[in-house]
C-alpha cells in the first residue's frame, strides 16, 4: 500500500472507532432496567478502549503527514450512517456486537492489505484487533451467543 492509501485506511478505521464511541456512550446514558449498572460498566469501559484506539490511529496518521478525521461522516462510507440506539438492553448489545464483528473484519483486512509495507503499523493494528475480539466476546457472552465472531469472514470489510 502507498502512504496515502495507508492514511486513508487508518482514517476509515478511525471513523469506525468514533462511531462506536458515540453508540456505546449513547447506550451508557440511556440504558434502564434491572441490569443497567452492569451494562453501563460494560459500555463505558469498552468506549474508553475505543477512544484509545482512535487516538493511536490519529497519532499514526499524523506521523505519516495526514490529517486525522474528527467526525465519522468525513469518510465517504459513513456519510449516511446513524448509530443504533436500541429500545432494550438486548437490542443495544446486539447492535454493539455487530459493530465489533465489523471491526474484526476491517482490522483483519487492514492487517492483510498492509502486509509488509509497514510492519510497525501492522503490529499496532494486530494489537487493536485482539482487543476487538475481546469486545465481541464480552458483548457475545452477555447475549449468550455461543460464538463471538467468525474467523476468515471478510465479507463487507473495508
Ligand atoms: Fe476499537
Ligand atoms: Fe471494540
Amino acid at each position: 500500500m502507498t502512504r496515502q492509501e495507508i492514511i486513508n485506511r487508518l482514517n476509515y478505521l478511525r471513523s469506525q472507532e468514533l462511531f462506536a464511541i458515540q453508540q456505546y456512550m449513547n447506550h451508557f446514558y440511556r440504558v434502564k432496567g434491572t441490569t443497567f449498572a452492569e451494562i453501563q460498566g460494560m459500555e463505558r469501559s469498552i468506549a474508553l478502549v475505543e477512544m484509545r484506539h482512535a487516538e493511536m490511529l490519529a497519532e499514526k496518521i499524523n506521523m505519516l503527514g495526514g490529517d486525522p478525521i474528527s467526525n465519522p461522516s468525513q469518510v465517504e462510507q459513513m456519510k449516511s450512517s446513524r448509530i443504533t440506539e436500541g429500545k432494550t438492553p438486548e437490542e443495544m448489545i446486539s447492535a454493539d456486537l455487530q459493530l465489533e464483528r465489523g471491526a474484526i473484519r476491517d482490522y483483519t483486512k487492514a492487517v492483510i492489505d498492509i502486509g509488509d509495507s509497514d510492519p510497525g503499523i501492522r503490529k499496532m493494528l494486530e494489537g487493536i484487533l485482539e482487543q476487538e475480539e475481546e469486545h465481541a466476546d464480552i458483548f457475545g457472552s452477555y447475549l449468550s451467543e455461543s460464538q463471538a465472531y467468525d474467523i476468515g469472514e471478510l465479507k463487507g470489510a473495508a
